[in-house]
């Protein structure tokens, strides 16, 4: 090979390896998994102020009081929520079967139709322990920036309250003390999630 060739096959091969590195971010204590795009600290999560489905005002000091999965989706989601948010309730549950007690959280960036009684019924329909959020658009947004969360309104022909969301689609290990203690990608099941969480909180 040429020099100049050698030397950008050699800046690639150190792109992609940052990349792969990326990808496998291990955690504080080292843990990888194919499950987990990031780890421990990061600049996710903070302070929020919103409503849950029983109409009570929580800070996220409330709701986050021992370790939690979080999820942002909306009720009306056909089909990436359900599935997801599923997937979030058996983990908690064969957590709960080891002894590990993690709180499920779902926090709606769709609050023009996901009200408190649309809430309740969601949340009841998940998972008995599960504290589903709404707010006002500003509040919603202010919980989404601080968990860097991407949703938008999908602009289309039809009218009134037939729209999709866009949205981003992880789920957040967080802990009261340690904030982010892990960050997963959709495309997981239960017993993946269950075992991350319980290496990711084994430090805790
Ligand atoms: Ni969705």
């Amino acid at each position: 090979m040429r020099p100049t060739l050698w030397v950008a096959s050699a800046i690639i091969a150190v792109i992609v390896g940052g990349m792969a590195w990326l990808m496998l971010a291990p955690s504080g204590q080292g843990y990888t998994s194919p499950a987990l795009v990031d780890a421990a600290g990061g600049d996710v999560g903070g302070a929020f102020t919103l409503i849950d489905h029983t109409g009570r005002t929580v800070t996220d000091a409330e709701v986050i009081d021992g370790p939690a999965l979080v999820y942002f989706g909306y009720t009306f989601c056909p089909d990436v929520c359900p599935v997801d948010v599923q997937i979030m309730a058996e983990t908690v549950d064969m957590l709960a079967a080891d002894g590990v007690s993690v709180k499920p959280v779902f926090i709606t960036v769709d609050p023009a139709r996901d009200t408190v009684e649309a809430l309740a019924d969601y949340a009841g329909a998940m998972h008995p322990d599960m504290i589903a959020l709404t707010g006002s658009d500003e509040q919603i947004k202010t919980a989404a920036a601080a968990y860097k969360v991407y949703y938008a309104k999908v602009d289309s022909e039809g009218s009134g309250d037939d729209y999709l969301m866009n949205h981003t689609a992880f789920m957040y290990l967080m802990s009261p003390d340690q904030g982010l203690l892990g960050l997963f990608r959709r495309g997981f099941g239960p017993e993946q999630f269950a075992k991350d969480v319980k290496a990711l909180l084994g430090g805790v």
